[in-house]
């Protein structure tokens, strides 16, 4: 075991799970209909269902897994609007007025996640924070002015600065004021609590595997074979499940990142942190046991397209050796997010055609603030007709052909994983140590095995059930992911990630 692995202590394990009770709300075993039906149970889908029950409305949230576990379970938990160097991006590259309606969404997400908190009286460990995009390249610091420029003009509490109190020095730096962090986990758990009665639902292990439009309601069938029935329907799945329509799989591409939360002998400086440039590197804390935990975040690649990936977790561990006197690394995980072409969420009508479908997804890694703006903006579409953020979230927008050279490169991208997959040379020897992967050929067919610690094989068929590109191994989180999409399986071919509904075909297990 060399220096880096010898840091972990078991398998990744986020700290706002292993912090919280698991939840255990009843599976669909029945067909129910209500008001409107909500496909996912992280933080987008709850706080849709918060939102309209508190407007009258019967919903049903339909988690495949458990809630609050899946992305939402997987965060770095800032609660901020400065999400990079994005204002002076849209400012130049789409208009002065989306710029305006995205930075007016995610300031007032703040406010609102606030008066929930307040309202309902919830303790989330929600506390105020300066967040800071900084460089330690000369070559950024225009970049940095520029992004305090444009950021105050929109009406942030935005500034430039030489100066932060992280522990090593910046050339420059980004602070917005009045920003915010919580436990996840803490929040949104009491905050799903309100949702079942009067009507409403939560359903887990209830895994969707077919929606269909029948007269005027969607008729929403899980793997139970029961149905919920509804007028409206919307989309939280994280990555979009529905793939009749929109080609949503073709504007959206999966990216995963690595958190590690570890406890250092000196005090955190305060302040949430993260770098203007490549690699990048996230810092925040967390109050934990007395004391604090600090998470250092980044090594961010496409789903997939890593290649050891157990080295992500190296490297921030390096990282966090350097900035800090580190005494104990205590978890370490990884999650995934979906990325747009124009980097704005997709929240809105699913289709223009579809009045009664809405879809929220692709908050591109900043989702705490995302998820709230997203659940007002299909409120207000669902309560009113409109919604004063239309223009910055509808998935339609027309200002997404300015990105039209993005949309070439990442779908070429996905094109040479469905062809290479299928044409890759095939390792002829197939020894397998535990803990170990391999790929092999059976009869012409492309065949994925990992050996547990204990010595059994796990044989799958590594075609993706969603639209059949080719799975590579990711070693760290031992699971067989899409480069494609970002579906993801567990060595048993279980799915982890959407936008599959099917799990993998398996082997016959085989035992040492
Ligand atoms: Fe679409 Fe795998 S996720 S092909």
């Amino acid at each position: 075991m060399n220096q880096e692995e010898s840091y972990f202590k078991g398998p990744p394990h986020p700290y706002w799970i292993a912090s919280t009770e698991q939840t255990g709300y009843p599976v669909l075993d029945e067909d129910v209909s209500v008001d409107v039906a909500i496909i996912g149970g992280g933080i987008s889908g709850i706080t849709c269902a918060y939102l309209l029950k508190k407007e009258g409305m019967r919903v049903a949230v339909i988690e495949a897994d458990r809630i609050a576990q899946g992305t939402t379970g997987h965060t770095t938990a800032k609660v901020t609007s400065q999400h990079n160097l994005i204002y002076n991006k849209i400012k130049t590259q789409i208009s002065s007025e989306v710029a305006k309606q995205y930075a007016d969404a995610n300031e007032t997400a703040i406010r609102a996640i606030q008066k929930i908190i307040e309202e309902n009286q919830i303790d989330c460990d929600f506390i105020a924070q300066n967040a800071y995009v900084y460089t330690e390249r000369e070559g950024y610091i225009q970049k940095i002015a520029d992004e305090a420029r444009t950021a105050a003009e929109l009406g942030i509490k935005a500034s430039f600065t030489e100066d932060t109190k992280l522990p090593f020095p910046v050339k420059a730096a980004v602070c917005f004021e009045n920003q915010a962090q919580f436990h996840i986990r803490k929040y949104l758990l009491p905050l799903a609590k309100t949702i079942p009665g009067d009507g409403s639902h939560i359903f887990e292990q209830s895994r969707v595997v077919d929606i269909d439009d029948e007269n005027t309601q969607y008729v929403v069938k899980t793997v139970q074979q029961k149905t919920v029935r509804a007028e409206k329907l919307i989309l939280c799945s994280h990555y979009p499940i529905y793939n009749k329509a929109g080609l949503y799989f073709s504007r959206i591409y999966p990216d995963r990142s690595y958190v590690m939360a570890f406890t250092a002998k000196e005090a955190y400086p305060g302040g949430m942190y993260i770098t203007a440039e490549e690699p990048g590197r996230s810092l925040r804390f967390q109050p934990y046991e007395g004391g604090e935990l600090i998470f250092a975040a980044g090594e961010h690649h496409k789903t997939g397209q890593g290649v050891d990936t157990s080295q992500h977790y190296k490297n921030l561990a390096r990282f966090a050796h350097e900035s800090f006197t580190v005494e104990d690394i205590l978890y370490r995980w990884s999650t995934q997010d979906c990325m747009t072409l124009d980097g704005l969420p997709y929240t809105g009508h699913f289709l223009e055609s579809t009045p009664n479908m809405y879809l929220a997804t692709g908050y591109g890694k900043w989702g705490m603030t995302n998820s709230m703006a997203s659940a007002m903006i299909i409120k207000d579409l669902i309560t009113k007709g409109e919604s004063p953020w239309h223009d910055a979230y509808n998935p339609a927008r027309k200002t997404i052909s300015a990105s039209a050279k993005t949309f070439v490169v990442e779908n070429l991208n996905v094109a040479n994983n469905l062809v290479s997959g299928k044409l890759a040379a095939l390792p002829d020897n197939v020894e397998i140590s535990k803990g170990e992967a391999k790929v092999f050929d059976i009869d012409g067919d492309r065949v994925g095995a990992y050996r547990d610690e204990q010595g059994t094989l796990h044989i799958v068929d590594t075609t993706c059930t969603h639209l059949g590109c080719e799975l590579n191994w990711n070693s760290a989180e031992k699971s067989w992911d899409c480069p494609c999409h970002g579906s993801r399986f567990t060595y048993e071919g279980e799915i982890i990630d959407e936008p599959t509904v099917k799990p993998l075909k398996t082997g016959k297990e085989q035992i040492d």
